[in-house]
């Protein structure tokens, strides 16, 4: 089995990597590692079944050549987090809507399975209890930035759907909702690195609004042998799958558990969106998915609890940053 990872020296992409090597597949890696990068494929990277190629999905040649004799393709390759959203539309319009299209059109050429990564944020504003695949999406302005990545994503799963019903594409979609552990980097705002990097740093922990804003984060562990299924699905093609944690937790609960856990004694602090971002930010208030549909095809059960994400973000943390002093993280059973 020959699989495609776009995107596969970023957080999620290089667990995939492993997860598809360690299962036996011959893996071909595409990314522009613009937020990744080779050091996310360390533990593979002299792997005999493992091709990298540094090259962008916007340019259409490279993803032909990168998809040729491929039987699924990963699509996660896009330019992601609100901090670089925020600070440069442009870039995410243009690679998470034509990288995507050239991506469908060579999985179209080529006859290959594709699975492509989309997000929660399709959802906006759409506080429901349980967001069900067919909840409505609520954004806001075209106009503002902050929602072009929502904008795009759904452009995205509309153009996956149409080469679906136009011609057949074996396309199965994913919406991720806050995905964290080792490996994602707190640069573009994220707020599970960027918290826990400022509990080890002995800084305050910064958070935005009022804190009560709520999240179900999901453990990368959990979603990549979910998706490994939906792409070998016959019948997920065609449709979107909610891929979320099982546990809302705010914001404010998230930040207390991190001093808890890595026995910081930093203080949190909240920090006006406006000042965080910029004037007019609009942030969602809660965010839950129902993830049925992807249990009941795939088995899709989120496992890993938040602590445990916690203390193995801030172990990973500890390890690649020289600057965080040893820990001692509070151990399982406290
Ligand atoms: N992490 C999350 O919580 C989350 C939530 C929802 C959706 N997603 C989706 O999951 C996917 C992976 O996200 P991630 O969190 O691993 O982010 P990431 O930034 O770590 O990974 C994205 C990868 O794509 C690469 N890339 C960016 N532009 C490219 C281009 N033009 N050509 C080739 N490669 C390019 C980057 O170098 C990086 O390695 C994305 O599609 C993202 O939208 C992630």
């Amino acid at each position: 089995m020959r699989s495609v990872v776009t995107g596969g020296a970023g957080f999620i992409g290089s667990h995939l990597v492993e997860h598809l090597l360690d299962r036996g597949d011959e893996v071909i890696v595409l990314d522009d590692l613009s937020t990744g990068g080779m050091a996310n494929l360390t533990r593979v990277e002299d792997h005999p079944l493992l091709t990298v190629h540094c090259g962008s999905v916007l340019d259409e040649a490279t993803v032909f050549a990168a998809i040729t004799g491929a039987d699924r393709v990963f699509h996660l390759a896009a330019a992601v987090g609100v901090r670089l959203i925020v600070e440069e539309p442009l870039r995410g319009l243009r690679t998470n809507i034509h990288g995507t299209e050239n991506v469908l059109e060579a999985c179209r050429a080529v006859g290959a399975r594709l699975l492509l990564a989309s997000t929660s944020e399709v959802y906006g504003k759409n506080t429901a209890d349980a967001l069900s695949e067919d909840s409505d999406r609520i954004l806001g302005s075209p106009l503002l930035s902050r929602w072009t990545y929502a904008a795009a994503k759904g452009i995205d799963e509309a153009f996956a759907h149409a080469y679906w019903s136009q011609y057949g594409l074996d396309v199965a979609i994913a919406r991720f909702f806050n995905t964290v552990g080792a490996r994602q980097t707190g640069r573009y705002g994220m707020v599970v690195p960027n918290l826990v990097g400022q509990a080890l740093r002995g800084e305050p922990l910064t958070v935005f609004g009022d804190g009560r804003q709520t999240r179900c984060f999901s453990y990368v562990g959990d979603i990549v042998p979910a998706i490994v299924r939906l792409i070998m699905e016959p019948a997920a093609a065609g449709q979107a799958f909610n891929l979320g944690g099982a546990h809302e937790v705010s914001i404010l609960e998230l930040a207390e558990r991190i001093v808890e856990i890595t026995g910081s004694s930093s203080p949190i602090v909240l920090v006006p969106y406006e000042q965080a971002y910029a004037p007019g930010f609009e942030d969602m208030r809660r965010r839950v998915p129902d993830n049925s549909r992807a249990e009941a095809l795939v088995g899709f059960a989120p496992a890993t609890s938040l602590d445990d994400v916690i203390r193995e973000v801030a172990t990973d943390l500890a390890k690649r940053n020289d600057g965080v002093p040893e820990l001692t993280l509070l151990s399982k059973d406290r």
